[in-house]
């Protein structure tokens, strides 16, 4: 059974602003000169899902990487190139820089940032922490060095599961943090004993039951495909609950030709090509009448556009697009993440020794 702290307090998120839309001409050039400049600078191009198609491409094309969280760790830490270039927000950034203290780490933007990150200041989850000190304290990778350097383990969505139910069955209580969502679908998977920071995820909060079950009735073919940091009411509609590369994996191992996708809507553009030919149609994030702030759309995710790329492999100014993390504090927080991804070689092994 799990227990709920008190919940933070409400946050307003400054909303960034978006890249200056650019002509077709425009977008070409940055896009050569960007090309040109990941061979200069001896860099490779690691992009999140939920980027714009455009810079998904622009990945796939330079030989970089498209991909979840946790893979994009794993990509730049073994890629040979001396300098990564992460699009994605902030937490990204600095995962690859714990990694991979040897490499330049360059963001298009160190102001993308996540709202699980903002809603988990290190002070008072440390607070946290010490208040309760039999509990093995596990993170999500959305968080600041500062905060993963506190955890026992680093998880994403991709092993979550699986490494709380190997905490579980050594008996182990545990102290989740920071996303509520995610870790209340983890409690009622595993049955573990786990206590809740109460932060969420300002896009997967958004999507609504009530339309979701109405779009369902719509299109009543269509299998609801739902990332676990959405709220719990959507995520007992899904027919598949997973972390971005389980929900592609969905898409085209399921027999539907229909998908309704309850996470931000760039993972579009990989489904599609994992799944040609199958419809793809956004989740709800709003009732009649009513609004959505982030409508599906990750607000610091859309930061990462051309220019902002360019920018930051000219170097123009490595206070805007340099990712530091203090040494002392690197090699702590390198604990939680490597137990993360010895794990999951561990998982690997196992899969591949039972297939
Ligand atoms: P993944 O770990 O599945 O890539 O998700 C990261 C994220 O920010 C989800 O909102
Ligand atoms: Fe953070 Fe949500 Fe954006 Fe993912 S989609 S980076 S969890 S705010």
């Amino acid at each position: 059974m799990s227990q709920l702290v008190p919940k933070v307090e409400q946050i307003q998120y400054p909303f960034p602003p978006k890249p200056l839309p650019l002509s077709e001409y425009e977008k070409s050039e940055h896009k050569a000169r960007i090309k040109q400049l990941l061979i200069d600078r001896d860099a490779v191009l690691v992009a999140h899902y939920y980027t714009d198609p455009e810079i998904q491409a622009l990945a796939e094309e330079t030989g970089g990487c498209v991909s979840d969280s946790l893979e994009m760790a794993r990509f730049g830490r073994d890629h040979p190139a001396k300098t990564l270039i992460v699009a994605g927000v902030k937490f990204m950034g600095e995962t690859s820089k714990i990694l991979s203290p040897e490499k330049t780490v360059l963001m298009p933007t160190l102001e993308a940032t996540c709202s699980l990150d903002i809603g988990c200041p290190i002070e008072t989850f440390s607070e946290f922490c010490d208040a309760h000190p039999d509990h093995t304290v596990v993170v999500y990778a959305n968080t600041s060095a500062a905060v993963k350097a506190r955890a026992d383990w680093v998880v994403t969505s991709s092993i979550a599961l699986e490494i709380v139910e190997h905490l579980d069955s050594e008996g182990k209580k545990i102290i989740w943090g920071p996303d509520r969502h995610l870790g209340s679908y983890i409690a009622k998977e595993t049955g573990a004993e786990m206590l809740m920071w109460q932060g969420e995820c300002i896009v997967h909060d958004e999507f609504k039951a009530k339309a979701l079950r109405e779009l369902k009735i719509q299109t009543p073919e269509a299998a609801i495909l739902v990332h676990p940091e959405s709220p719990a009411s959507v995520v007992e509609l899904a027919d598949a609950v997973g972390s971005t590369s389980q929900l592609i994996k969905a898409a085209q191992t399921m027999d539907n030709d229909t998908f309704i996708v309850a996470t931000d809507r760039g993972i579009f553009y990989k489904m599609q090509q994992a799944a040609p030919g199958k419809t793809l149609i956004e989740a709800p994030t709003g009732g009649n009448g009513a609004t959505c702030r982030s409508c599906a759309h990750c607000p610091w995710m859309a930061m990462n556009g051309l220019q902002a790329i360019e920018a930051a492999l000219l170097a123009q100014d490595t206070r805007v697009h340099e990712i530091f993390v203090d040494d002392e504090l690197r090699k702590e927080a390198l604990i939680p993440l490597d137990r993360m991804l010895n794990f999951a070689q561990t998982l690997n092994m196992k899969v591949k020794g039972n297939a």
